[in-house]
């Protein structure tokens, strides 16, 4: 590791508008998708918010965010990333006027964020549809979606035009395939769910991300838009000439949202996916051109990578952030089971860097981990958390031999950077922050804040410019 991480490189913290700040229903937010699903992304949802969601008051930053931005500046971030809760703006997602209060709200966090000389990164769509939208419409299947984005947008862009410089459209794309619901708006049972309207609900999303970053252009002149893909790189299982197409086949699942904006049209290679499942594309006029609005840059998000085969006695069996595959014999897990494969962040940034030739943003990476809480020599609670520490160390050098290998990076953002609810399984005992928050998942705990050994050690990589990781 020689040329180390540029100057300006943006050091952070992500989190997500419906994991952390609670207040479901305060100052005018309508119900979004989260709030009736307390079992997480994967499970299913209830009529109405119940109480064991922890989402609906999730670690209270709508209350607490001033204390927590002062604490991240402590750290030393550069950069924070959050989303907008697009149901605390138009509570319903077809309402004629926005919600003054919940405008309001992200006024003062960005303030806030911008005191400290930090700057937001923004995620317009962060897996909570207006729930109204997903029940009357089905969410993104329906082609109305795209008009109410776009008067969302066109309202967040105005507001914030002069606190916002970094803006990503909709978290993980991809994850549509496996999450509808949650990532899509989509009502309808996944089961019940046909290939033809996920498709066609996709491309709607798609077209309406390219409309985002058109629009955004025009109005924010000098922001830069990024998509966001959940990155999950397939290897094959074994040097078997069939388990190396089947990992380009997975691949290209995925690959073909970043495709798409980043070259701003569908790839070839879909042609034959859409034959072969019998899928026809309902496209309207102007919607190519609108597709030719790339984006400035590549973000994603990174956990695990997974392997492919073509084995069909080969079963599915590892665990993972919403996409699952098979399990890598030379790789150990987290506590959830899923893989941790640090040199896969270093592939990954070159195969998109190849791929594109964009800068790259990784806008999530860390460790869910069940932590203790301690009191120390000095009488402080606080997390010795060793293995939190490895883990990001590790990930982080990659990401420096890939800046090395001359990939162009812009920054990374620790997922989780305060302890929130998990989005995959709803619960809180599933840390991944550098700061401890005392909630569990019974519903217990003060919500004191508490730094976490990571804290320290964050704030010497950022201090350094990562020249206090360890390179083994
Ligand atoms: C990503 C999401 O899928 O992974 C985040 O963008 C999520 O919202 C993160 O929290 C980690 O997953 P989990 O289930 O551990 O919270």
């Amino acid at each position: 590791m020689t040329k180390g991480f540029p100057k300006g490189f943006l050091w952070g913290g992500a989190v997500a508008a419906n994991q952390c700040e609670g207040a479901y229903n305060q100052d005018g937010k309508g119900l979004s998708t989260q709030d009736i699903a307390p079992k997480g992304i994967m499970g299913g949802v209830t009529e109405e918010p119940t109480k064991d969601n922890m989402k609906l008051i999730g670690i209270d930053f709508y209350h607490r965010y001033k204390e927590d931005i002062k604490l991240f500046a402590e750290m030393g971030f550069k950069v924070f990333r959050t989303s907008i809760a697009w149901s605390r703006i138009f509570p319903n997602g077809d309402d004629a006027k926005p919600n003054e209060k919940g405008l309001q709200f992200y006024d003062d966090l960005f303030d806030e964020c911008l005191k400290y000389g930090m700057q937001p990164l923004v995620t317009i769509s962060h897996y909570e549809t207006p729930l109204a939208l997903a029940k009357n419409y089905d969410g993104w299947v329906n082609r109305k979606l795209i008009g109410f984005f776009e008067n969302y947008v066109r309202t967040i862009f105005a507001r914030y035009k002069n606190k916002v410089k970094y803006w990503l459209t909709f978290n993980e794309i991809n994850s549509v395939l496996n999450a509808p619901y949650m990532s899509g708006g989509i009502f309808t049972d996944k089961e019940k769910l046909t290939k033809q309207d996920l498709y066609q609900a996709i491309h709607h999303e798609l077209v309406a991300s390219a409309m985002a970053v058109k629009i955004g252009h025009e109005m924010i002149p000098g922001a830069k838009f990024g998509c966001m893909i959940l990155g999950v790189p397939n290897y094959p299982l074994t040097p078997h000439p069939s388990d190396v197409m089947e990992a380009m086949k997975q691949d290209r699942e995925n690959l073909y949202f970043a495709d798409i904006h980043a070259r701003g049209a569908y790839p070839k290679y879909m042609d034959r996916y859409f034959k072969d499942n019998n899928i026809k594309i309902h496209r309207e006029p102007g919607d190519k051109e609108i597709l030719k609005n790339t984006v400035d840059f590549i973000s994603f998000s990174y956990y695990m990578s997974s392997c492919a085969t073509a084995d069909p006695k080969k079963k599915k069996n590892s665990k993972g952030n919403i996409i699952s595959g098979v399990a890598n014999p030379y790789l150990e897990a987290s506590q959830w089971g899923w893989q941790i494969d640090p040199q896969g962040l270093r592939y990954i940034l070159n195969l998109f860097y190849d791929r594109y030739e964009k800068p790259l943003f990784i806008v999530e990476n860390g460790l869910g981990a069940v932590d203790e809480l301690i009191t120390d020599e000095n009488g402080n609670k606080t997390v010795i958390d060793d293995y939190r520490i490895k883990y990001l160390n590790d990930h982080l050098v990659q990401v420096a031999e890939a800046i090395e290998d001359g990939v162009e990076i812009m920054g990374y953002t620790s997922w989780g950077c305060i302890d929130l609810v998990s989005a995959t399984t709803a619960e809180l005992r599933k840390r991944y922050g550098f700061i401890y928050v005392d909630r569990n998942d019974d519903g217990t705990g003060t919500l004191e804040r508490y730094k976490k050994k990571s804290f320290n050690w964050y704030k010497e990589v950022i201090s350094t410019n990562g020249e206090s990781l360890i390179k083994k």
